[in-house]
């Protein structure tokens, strides 16, 4: 398959893969490295009682079983990855290796391979049936509105500049007991944006229809009340 039908197979496969999900809400939260769309996304979960995908968990798990598989990602590899990536389960998700930062910084790598993004399309779309069933999903990524399901009933780019998010990063990293420095987890969040940004496959830009939040200044608990706002505007929920 060439590159152009790559790129092309994920809106027509979604439209099809919408019909499935016709009964399910779907909210997508889009967004940079270290923006805050995993607590967003969430909380919004939470207060809906929808279920919750953080998608970058699924690169993440294809880097993890790479790793175990001595299988080199620096070198391309698209085959032996894009087969990983179509036999996650749910239960690879929780394998304790997923944030290490070896693993972050292969998902970021993997996640720039066209195959390993179409396989991985399949469990995107049929989360809402692996569970008991829910009334919506959210999916939290980089291309969950413009790719996944262009169709979602909601959709929101949270974003904030690269200082804040560098600033968000260490804190984080620190409370973990990281040894860190600043101007190198702000080289990593340069680094991952230009990666993320320049890909050919799904590179990161908000959907047209998407509702894009700056959070630069803003804590997580503002950020979520403007997405209740969105919700309740958009899809008449409480
Ligand atoms: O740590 P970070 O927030 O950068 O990453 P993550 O959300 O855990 O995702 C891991 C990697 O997967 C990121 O570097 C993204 O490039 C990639 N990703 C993606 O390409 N598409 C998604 N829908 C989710 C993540």
């Amino acid at each position: 398959m060439n590159k152009k039908n790559l790129d092309q197979e994920p809106v027509s496969q979604a439209k099809h893969q919408n019909k499935q999900a016709d009964e399910v809400i779907v909210i997508a939260v889009d967004g940079p490295t270290a923006a805050g769309k995993g607590t967003i996304a969430r909380k919004l979960a939470q207060h809906l009682g929808f279920a919750c995908l953080d998608t970058g968990l699924l690169y993440r798990a294809v880097a993890v079983k790479a790793l175990e598989n001595k299988i080199n990602w620096e070198v391309g590899q698209a085959i032996s990855l894009s087969t990983i990536a179509r036999k996650l389960t749910p239960l690879d998700l929780s394998h304790p290796a997923l944030r290490d930062e070896i693993i972050g910084r292969g998902a970021s790598i993997i996640a720039a391979i066209p195959e390993v993004r179409s396989a991985l399309l399949d469990f995107q779309r049929r989360f809402h049936l692996l569970g008991k069933p829910v009334k919506g999903v959210v999916l939290d990524g980089r291309d969950i509105g413009t790719v996944v399901y262009p169709d979602a009933h909601l959709k929101l780019f949270i974003t904030a500049s690269q200082q804040v998010r560098a600033e968000r990063r260490y804190k984080e990293l620190l409370n973990r007991g990281l040894p860190v420095i600043y101007a190198q987890v702000l080289l990593d969040v340069q680094e991952r944006d230009n990666r993320d940004q320049k890909r050919s496959s799904a590179p990161l830009i908000p959907a047209t229809d998407a509702i894009i939040i700056d959070s630069s200044s803003l804590n997580a608990d503002q950020v979520l009340a403007i997405a209740l706002q969105h919700v309740q505007k958009k899809l008449g929920l409480p």
